[in-house]
């Protein structure tokens, strides 16, 4: 594996390997801390491209909460080993002076009107500004023909969608679906932060969007929302900051199923002081 820290040194590896004729770059942007749900998107580009270059940054710009920042789990030697086993060819490892340093440019964003400024990102003001910051910085670096990110994230996925439309990017963004533990917890780089006994039983927040993706097909929407929410946070050291219904292109609240093409539930449940991020598809998109 070919490790990177300059965007420079990069650039220039993936130009040579493109006139050698690896035609096809796919990109899995991270923080680090990697888990199966990141290897999931390694695969898929590996399967996918000639080539797979995975970046690792703990982006600032994106926390609004600076204890978030430090707490983060920095991780590289162990990030190494995994991308090692998957025979990822390029990881870029860059430091902040690497991405916003004097070469950076700073782009206007798009705006990013609801997408930035509801649910995920009404509780994380700045959040996803930073996010599209940051990967159209890294998408400048690595001209990838596709990058992959995983559904856990779905609001993230839509904002990425919304920043690759507006600068008309040449890339397909491909949305893997969410990776879980065997309890059925989404994977996550905060899970680690769960005491061993609260990890073994988060699965229920999983159990419950099940629960709820049977429930909106025989009571109305609302009543099931309810039902789920109360069931949520009856589960000892629970919180839920919110579930919610809404259309999976707009992601505004919707009131029933006929209100759009495709649903898709959002929740974030506060499990023992961690934040769990999950969703699950209510509705699909008619083909
Ligand atoms: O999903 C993440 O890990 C981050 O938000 C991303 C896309 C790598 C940008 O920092």
């Amino acid at each position: 594996m070919d490790i990177f820290r300059s965007g420079t040194s990069l650039r220039s590896h993936l130009l040579k390997l493109r006139n050698e004729g690896k035609n096809c770059i796919g990109f899995v942007p991270t923080m680090g801390a990697l888990h199966n749900g990141h290897m999931e998107l390694v695969r898929r580009s590996k399967a996918e491209c000639d080539v797979t270059v995975v970046s690792v940054f703990v982006n600032p710009t994106q926390f609004n909460d600076a204890s978030d920042l430090d707490k983060y789990p920095r991780t590289l030697p162990s990030d190494i080993e995994l991308l090692l086993q998957e025979h990822t060819e390029v990881l870029f490892a860059p430091d902040y002076n690497d991405v916003y340093g004097d070469d950076y440019e700073e782009r206007k964003l798009p705006d990013l009107a609801q997408l930035e400024n509801t649910v995920e990102g009404a509780l994380r003001p700045g959040h996803f500004k930073g996010v599209a910051q940051v990967v159209l910085r890294l998408f400048e670096l690595v001209s990838p023909d596709k990058a992959y990110f995983g559904q856990k994230d779905y609001q993230q996925i839509l904002v990425i969608k919304h920043l690759i439309y507006s600068f008309s990017l040449p890339i397909e963004l491909i949305m893997v679906p969410i990776v879980r533990e065997a309890n059925g917890l989404a994977m996550s780089s905060r899970n680690t932060r769960l005491p061993e006994n609260s990890r073994k039983k988060a699965g229920f927040i999983y159990r419950n969007l099940l629960q709820l993706q049977q429930l909106v097909h025989e009571i109305p929407i609302q009543k099931a929302l309810n039902i789920i929410r109360k069931q949520l946070s009856e589960q000892e050291g629970a919180t839920v900051e919110y579930l919610i219904a809404v259309d999976a292109d707009t992601l505004k609240e919707i009131n029933s199923l006929d209100e759009a093409n495709a649903v898709i539930a959002l929740v974030v449940v506060r499990y023992y002081e961690v934040r769990l991020l999950d969703n699950i598809c209510l509705k699909q998109e008619e083909k």
